[in-house]
């Protein structure tokens, strides 16, 4: 349809009255814009208060994230979908103060809630770079675990949307700084090289170290998958580095808590430090 065309066609209709601006309010509704910003002033209180809380006993570390830096981290993270909340979003920041310089490796990206946090930081304090490793594979996401009534995750996920999702999530945050391999974590281990290049049409190309400064284990949480998991890649970890159990403390399905409690009673020598906040095991590596 052509402009003159379609300018009939809009004449034809009666002329509509001009929209009220602002809107009418309705008494009995909160002022959205109001909201909005209470909403922004109890995100700016909640990261004062954890900017200044001493969250586990760890000399040295990063330059503290200003409460400005971490609300609006907190803000962009929590705007993608994900189970990556609260306390443990806090711990990650924390941990990941503390972290030495090398590769961000998260195993199990989904739509990139925490991957999302994971480039922040790393290229906020300049750590490395961020591999998500994930087959995104509805299949890939039967844990074994759905409440009676559900229908299993393979019939009620589409993962190829959930990859093109994390694209479109990461795409504009990444910075040079995060690639992906979609592959189980034990295929994509074998990949796992000091020099490896990624490169993808999303993100370009990524050149990683080859060592693990902090590692997301976030995969599929039946025990048999997360052993393989911890097995593939926490070897790769550096002196120093961290690893996160995630739902390490969660209610059903105790795959990461046997991983995680195996993982500290076998590599007791190679720790410095475990806690669980926000139901994830943390535990560091010993610096030498
Ligand atoms: C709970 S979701 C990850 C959530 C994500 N970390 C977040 O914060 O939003 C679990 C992910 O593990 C992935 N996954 C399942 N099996 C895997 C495997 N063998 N290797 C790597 N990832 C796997 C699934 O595809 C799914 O994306």
């Amino acid at each position: 349809m052509n402009g003159v065309a379609l300018w009939r066609r809009l004449a034809d209709f009666p002329a509509a009255p001009p929209p009220a601006f602002p809107a009418a309010a309705d008494p009995a509704q909160p002022d959205p814009a109001m909201v909005e910003e209470l909403a922004y002033r109890d995100r700016l209180a909640r990261a004062t208060e954890a900017s200044a809380t001493c969250w586990f006993d760890v000399p040295g570390g990063r330059p503290v994230l200003a409460p400005i830096e971490r609300a609006g981290i907190t803000r962009l993270v929590e705007s993608i979908s994900g189970s990556t909340a609260g306390d443990k979003i806090d711990a990650m920041i924390e941990t990941m103060a503390h972290a030495p310089d090398g590769d961000v490796v998260e195993i199990g990206a989904w739509r990139g809630r925490s991957a999302a946090l994971l480039v922040l930081l790393a290229r906020h304090w300049n750590i490395g770079k961020v591999l998500c490793v994930d087959p995104w594979l509805a299949a890939a996401c039967d844990q074994g675990s759905e409440p009676a009534g559900r229908p299993a995750a393979p019939e009620r996920m589409d993962a190829d949307w959930a990859h093109r999702i994390f694209q479109i999530n990461l795409a504009p945050i990444a910075g040079g700084a995060l690639n992906f391999i979609r592959a189980p974590s034990s295929v994509a281990a074998q990949a796992y090289v000091p020099g490896l290049v990624v490169e993808t049409e999303a993100f370009g190309r990524t050149a990683y170290e080859g060592a693990i400064a902090y590692l997301h284990v976030d995969g599929n949480h039946a025990y048999e998958q997360a052993l393989i998991d911890a097995r593939a890649w926490t070897p790769h970890v550096k002196p120093g580095g961290w690893i996160v159990f995630d739902d390490y403390a969660r209610p059903s399905g105790d795959g990461p808590r046997r991983v995680g409690d195996e993982f500290l009673v076998a590599e007791a020598h190679r720790i410095s430090l475990s806690f669980v906040i926000g139901a994830a095991l943390f535990v560091r590596l010993k610096t030498a």
